[in-house]
């Protein structure tokens, strides 16, 4: 790769708030990013080829926050979906939440209002919550969890996001996770959980099993739209079973480990 690309592709993820990049083949834990004037990174290898950029990760969040995140996003037009949008739905809830909600996209009420899952889905996934938590016997509502999507502008006519788009705004989803470091992550739905698992599983086969993420535990489960659908029973309570997993892992105490379940 010669200098001007990866010079570009620098400011790029300067510019999405990543503030140190791994490049090259080393691990995660070998790898040390060197602080350049121009850019505040310089990669270990200029010489890797440019799929060494799809293992850019975060390595130090320990300055992070969300309000810092929010500012990185700024009035965000990195992808086609800026153009469309009214309002950026960046996530709310609990900002020492235990547990992560991650959506798709902000449908239109999410965009009106510039909050996460507070249509119809948003209001089946309130429920959701609410009502396991209470007939399990734990005091969790909504507002003690976080939850926020992996686009976080609506995609016109809700269409799924591209990859571009999971791309770019996926750092800030990570980002946010990263700064966040809930005890468990529940994704809904197969675009959440791609986003998150790297994987060509489908959501049917993968939910209700515990994955990971980074070292964060991930359960996915089906999206609440999905089962507003009438003729998804069977999913319904299958999402309640999931549910009741993640809660009971991440609110008994003390936290039990993945392997009891
Ligand atoms: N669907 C999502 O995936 N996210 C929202 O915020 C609302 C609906």
């Amino acid at each position: 790769m010669d200098r001007a690309t990866l010079r570009h592709y620098l400011t790029f993820y300067r510019d999405l708030g990543v503030k140190s990049v791994f490049v090259g083949g080393e691990t995660e834990e070998s790898a040390s990013p060197v602080e350049t004037e121009e850019h505040g990174v310089e990669p270990t290898n200029p010489l890797e080829p440019p799929q060494a950029f799809s293992r850019v990760d975060l390595v130090d969040s320990s300055d992070d926050n969300l309000e810092r995140i929010r500012q990185d996003m700024g009035d965000c037009k990195r992808c086609r979906l800026g153009a469309g949008r009214n309002k950026i739905v960046f996530g709310s809830g609990h900002v020492e939440a235990r547990l992560v909600f991650v959506g798709e996209g902000p449908g239109a009420d999410e965009d009106e209002q510039g909050l996460p899952f507070v249509g119809r889905a948003g209001q089946l996934l309130t429920q959701m919550i609410d009502g396991t938590a209470g007939k399990e016997g734990l005091a969790i509502r909504r507002p003690d969890v976080y939850i926020c999507n992996v686009v976080k502008c609506r995609p016109p006519e809700n269409r799924t996001p591209e990859p571009d788009e999971m791309e770019i705004c996926g750092q800030f989803l990570f980002r946010q996770l990263m700064v966040l470091r809930p005890r468990a992550i529940c994704t809904l739905g197969a675009t959440a959980t791609k986003a998150l698992l790297d994987t060509r599983e489908g959501i049917t086969k993968l939910r209700g099993r515990w994955q990971k993420w980074r070292d964060i535990p991930v359960m996915p489960t089906y999206h609440p739209s999905y089962l507003l659908r009438p003729y998804n029973q069977n999913a319904k309570r299958e999402a309640w079973e999931d549910l009741k997993k993640v809660l009971h892992y991440v609110y008994d105490e003390p936290a039990r480990p993945l392997s009891d379940f």
